[in-house]
């Protein structure tokens, strides 16, 4: 499994995005958190600026959408030119279609899970997925506290994945830190959400190598 990081511009200055995203030319991709204060109680941004985005950096852009209705609203990330976009299971209403609407447009597909919602019954979407990130806080905020409770479903996800020929990505999102990685890395996942430990940190292209090195080792 190849370690990669993904660092959130939740945490950087939204008046400085592109020197934000130009300072982790380290990072495997760059987290976009698209929030529509309804399906989370927060607002941040939406296609627009990830067009803009788009012309700011080569590095792919990994769109997490917390929105309601995304099937309406996925498959225009990645028709726009995203590398991955992401959609909620507990907001698709039409989770099969969209995921092959997002594959359709040239983009990874992706699947997300809050904390408290299981994994076993999306075993069989397994194929029309190419990552399943699991929130490992609320999601809504960045700097929150990272929620050990979802370790165990980690540690599932990694075995039905397995099973599944092993090509799925399991992202975790989520208060991931110098502190809490290894137990991520140890339970199965490969890619790793980081804001505040990224953003927060004096130097923000060493605390990209610094986490990944942590997780290569775990
Ligand atoms: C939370 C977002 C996260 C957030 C993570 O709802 O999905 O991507 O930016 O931030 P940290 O790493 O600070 O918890
Ligand atoms: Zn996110």
């Amino acid at each position: 499994m190849a370690v990669q990081i993904s660092p959130s511009i939740l945490s950087a200055d939204f008046a400085r995005l592109a020197e934000a995203v130009a300072a982790v030319s380290n990072a495997d991709w760059i987290h976009v958190d698209v929030m529509d204060n309804h399906f989370v109680p927060n607002l941040t941004l939406g296609l627009p600026v990830v067009e803009s985005l788009l012309k700011a950096t080569s590095t792919p852009l990994d769109c997490h959408l917390m929105i309601e209705d995304p099937d309406r609203w996925a498959p225009a990330y990645a028709e726009a030119g995203a590398g991955s976009v992401t959609v909620h299971a507990e907001a698709a209403r039409a989770p099969v279609r969209t995921l092959r609407q997002i594959r359709a447009a040239g983009a990874r597909a992706g699947f997300a899970l809050n904390p408290a919602t299981a994994v076993e019954p999306y075993e069989d979407l397994l194929g029309e997925i190419d990552m399943l990130l699991l929130m490992t806080v609320e999601p809504g905020f960045g700097g929150q506290k990272f929620l050990d409770v979802v370790l165990p479903k980690i540690r599932r996800a990694r075995a039905l994945i397995e099973r599944h020929g092993g090509e799925v990505w399991l992202q975790v999102d989520g208060g991931v830190s110098a502190e809490t990685i290894e137990r991520c890395a140890e339970a199965g996942a490969d890619v790793f959400v980081a804001g505040n430990a990224v953003y927060g940190a004096a130097d923000p292209a060493r605390a990209v190598d610094e986490l990944r090195a942590l997780a290569a080792e775990a």
